[in-house]
Protein backbone atom coordinates (compact mmCIF):
# COMPACT_ATOMS: atom_id res chain seq x y z
CA UNK A 1 0.00 0.00 0.00
CA UNK A 2 1.07 3.53 -0.74
CA UNK A 3 2.76 5.61 1.85
CA UNK A 4 3.76 8.82 1.36
CA UNK A 5 5.18 11.39 3.59
CA UNK A 6 4.78 15.01 2.84
CA UNK A 7 7.36 17.82 3.72
CA UNK A 8 8.67 21.23 3.88
CA UNK A 9 8.46 23.95 5.34
CA UNK A 10 6.41 25.27 8.12
CA UNK A 11 2.50 26.55 6.10
CA UNK A 12 4.06 25.10 2.91
CA UNK A 13 0.32 23.51 2.74
CA UNK A 14 1.45 20.27 4.34
CA UNK A 15 -1.45 19.46 5.84
CA UNK A 16 -3.91 20.93 3.43
CA UNK A 17 -2.81 19.20 0.48
CA UNK A 18 -2.19 15.74 2.49
CA UNK A 19 -6.35 15.90 4.11
CA UNK A 20 -7.08 16.20 0.12
CA UNK A 21 -4.64 13.55 -1.38
CA UNK A 22 -6.08 10.92 1.21
CA UNK A 23 -9.35 11.54 0.18
CA UNK A 24 -8.16 11.31 -3.24
CA UNK A 25 -5.95 8.03 -3.10
CA UNK A 26 -8.46 6.42 -0.38
CA UNK A 27 -5.12 6.18 2.41
CA UNK A 28 -5.33 7.42 5.84
CA UNK A 29 -4.29 11.16 6.90
CA UNK A 30 -2.07 11.66 9.86
CA UNK A 31 -0.22 14.75 10.89
CA UNK A 32 2.52 14.16 12.86
CA UNK A 33 2.10 17.22 14.93
CA UNK A 34 -1.19 16.04 15.85
CA UNK A 35 -0.23 12.31 16.72
CA UNK A 36 2.82 13.93 19.30
CA UNK A 37 0.01 15.93 21.05
CA UNK A 38 -2.34 12.70 21.50
CA UNK A 39 0.54 10.78 22.82
CA UNK A 40 2.25 13.13 24.77
CA UNK A 41 -0.75 15.23 26.16
CA UNK A 42 0.84 18.67 25.49
CA UNK A 43 0.14 21.19 22.85
CA UNK A 44 3.22 21.43 20.67
CA UNK A 45 3.67 25.08 22.01
CA UNK A 46 3.08 23.64 25.54
CA UNK A 47 6.07 20.95 24.94
CA UNK A 48 8.56 23.84 23.33
CA UNK A 49 7.74 25.86 26.73
CA UNK A 50 7.68 23.40 29.36
CA UNK A 51 10.31 21.21 28.30
CA UNK A 52 12.26 22.63 25.81
CA UNK A 53 13.21 22.04 21.46
CA UNK A 54 15.53 19.02 22.34
CA UNK A 55 13.44 16.93 24.10
CA UNK A 56 10.49 17.89 20.96
CA UNK A 57 12.66 16.56 18.96
CA UNK A 58 13.38 13.52 20.30
CA UNK A 59 9.79 12.60 20.70
CA UNK A 60 9.12 13.84 17.38
CA UNK A 61 11.60 11.09 16.07
CA UNK A 62 10.51 8.92 18.14
CA UNK A 63 6.79 9.13 17.13
CA UNK A 64 7.76 9.26 13.28
CA UNK A 65 9.94 6.05 13.49
CA UNK A 66 6.98 4.78 14.95
CA UNK A 67 4.42 5.07 12.35
CA UNK A 68 6.89 4.46 9.50
CA UNK A 69 7.77 1.20 10.85
CA UNK A 70 4.53 0.33 12.18
CA UNK A 71 1.56 1.12 9.45
CA UNK A 72 1.41 1.82 5.69
CA UNK A 73 -1.30 2.84 3.56
CA UNK A 74 -1.14 6.87 4.81
CA UNK A 75 -0.53 9.88 3.86
CA UNK A 76 1.82 11.88 6.38
CA UNK A 77 2.07 15.26 7.33
CA UNK A 78 5.21 15.98 9.03
CA UNK A 79 6.37 19.03 10.60
CA UNK A 80 8.77 21.38 8.58
CA UNK A 81 11.62 20.51 11.16
CA UNK A 82 11.19 16.73 11.33
CA UNK A 83 13.58 16.09 8.19
CA UNK A 84 16.29 17.72 9.40
CA UNK A 85 17.13 16.08 12.93
CA UNK A 86 18.65 12.76 13.44
CA UNK A 87 18.27 9.96 10.92
CA UNK A 88 14.86 11.40 10.11
CA UNK A 89 15.16 11.83 6.36
CA UNK A 90 16.83 8.63 5.81
CA UNK A 91 13.79 6.54 7.74
CA UNK A 92 11.17 8.50 5.30
CA UNK A 93 12.77 7.76 2.35
CA UNK A 94 12.83 3.81 3.66
CA UNK A 95 9.94 3.20 4.79
CA UNK A 96 7.39 6.27 2.19
CA UNK A 97 7.70 7.86 -0.70
CA UNK A 98 8.94 11.54 0.27
CA UNK A 99 7.60 14.86 -1.39
CA UNK A 100 8.99 18.07 -0.71
CA UNK A 101 6.22 21.01 -1.12
CA UNK A 102 8.50 23.81 -2.52
CA UNK A 103 6.56 26.98 -1.56
CA UNK A 104 7.90 30.71 -2.20
CA UNK A 105 9.31 32.40 0.45
CA UNK A 106 6.71 35.26 0.11
CA UNK A 107 3.96 32.87 0.48
CA UNK A 108 5.19 31.30 3.67
CA UNK A 109 5.66 34.69 5.29
CA UNK A 110 2.16 35.97 4.52
CA UNK A 111 0.78 32.58 5.73
CA UNK A 112 3.00 32.47 9.00
CA UNK A 113 2.06 36.47 9.92
CA UNK A 114 -1.77 35.19 10.06
CA UNK A 115 -0.59 31.74 12.23
CA UNK A 116 2.41 32.55 14.05
CA UNK A 117 1.25 32.26 17.39
CA UNK A 118 0.29 28.54 17.13
CA UNK A 119 4.21 27.73 15.96
CA UNK A 120 6.52 27.93 18.92
CA UNK A 121 9.89 29.36 16.19
CA UNK A 122 8.12 31.93 15.09
CA UNK A 123 5.58 33.36 17.43
CA UNK A 124 7.53 35.64 19.00
CA UNK A 125 8.89 37.43 16.35
CA UNK A 126 7.42 40.82 14.89
CA UNK A 127 6.20 40.66 11.48
CA UNK A 128 9.33 42.63 10.37
CA UNK A 129 11.88 39.96 11.41
CA UNK A 130 9.53 37.23 9.57
CA UNK A 131 10.72 37.54 6.45
CA UNK A 132 14.77 37.67 7.11
CA UNK A 133 14.27 34.77 10.01
CA UNK A 134 12.70 32.56 7.36
CA UNK A 135 14.78 33.30 4.22
CA UNK A 136 17.80 32.02 7.17
CA UNK A 137 15.77 28.94 8.14
CA UNK A 138 15.13 27.73 4.77
CA UNK A 139 18.55 28.11 3.31
CA UNK A 140 19.45 25.94 6.12
CA UNK A 141 16.87 23.47 6.03
CA UNK A 142 16.90 22.82 2.03
CA UNK A 143 19.62 20.65 1.77
CA UNK A 144 17.49 18.64 3.96
CA UNK A 145 14.25 19.08 2.27
CA UNK A 146 15.81 17.91 -0.95
CA UNK A 147 16.25 14.59 0.03
CA UNK A 148 12.83 14.22 -1.18
CA UNK A 149 12.07 11.48 -3.52
CA UNK A 150 9.58 14.58 -5.70
CA UNK A 151 9.56 18.21 -5.21
CA UNK A 152 7.02 19.91 -6.02
CA UNK A 153 6.83 23.26 -6.93
CA UNK A 154 4.05 25.15 -5.66
CA UNK A 155 4.38 28.34 -6.97
CA UNK A 156 0.78 29.77 -7.91
CA UNK A 157 -0.20 26.10 -8.03
CA UNK A 158 -3.55 25.15 -6.51
CA UNK A 159 -4.53 22.05 -4.64
CA UNK A 160 -6.17 20.22 -7.41
CA UNK A 161 -2.88 21.01 -9.68
CA UNK A 162 -0.55 19.71 -6.89
CA UNK A 163 -2.38 16.32 -5.76
CA UNK A 164 -3.20 15.29 -9.24
CA UNK A 165 1.07 15.60 -9.47
CA UNK A 166 1.50 13.62 -6.65
CA UNK A 167 -1.31 11.02 -7.38
CA UNK A 168 -0.06 9.93 -10.55
CA UNK A 169 3.44 8.90 -9.27
C1 LIG B 1 8.33 23.14 13.37
C2 LIG B 1 7.19 23.05 12.61
C3 LIG B 1 5.88 22.77 13.21
C4 LIG B 1 6.03 22.01 14.53
C5 LIG B 1 6.96 22.72 15.45
C6 LIG B 1 8.35 22.89 14.85
C7 LIG B 1 9.62 23.45 12.68
O1 LIG B 1 5.07 22.03 12.30
O2 LIG B 1 6.46 20.69 14.29
O3 LIG B 1 6.39 23.95 15.77
O4 LIG B 1 10.69 23.20 13.26
O5 LIG B 1 9.56 23.93 11.52
P1 LIG B 1 4.41 22.67 10.96
O6 LIG B 1 5.42 22.61 9.87
O7 LIG B 1 3.24 21.78 10.69
O8 LIG B 1 4.01 24.07 11.30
Amino acid sequence: MKSIVLIGYMASGKSAVGIVLAEKLNLKFIDLDAYIVSKTGLSIGGIFETKGEIYFRKIESECLLGILEAQSGYILAVGGGTPCYGNNMESINKYAFSVFLKTPLKVLVNRLKAEKQNRPLVSSLSDADLTEFVAKHLFERHPFYEKAQLTIDVKERGITEIINEIAVV
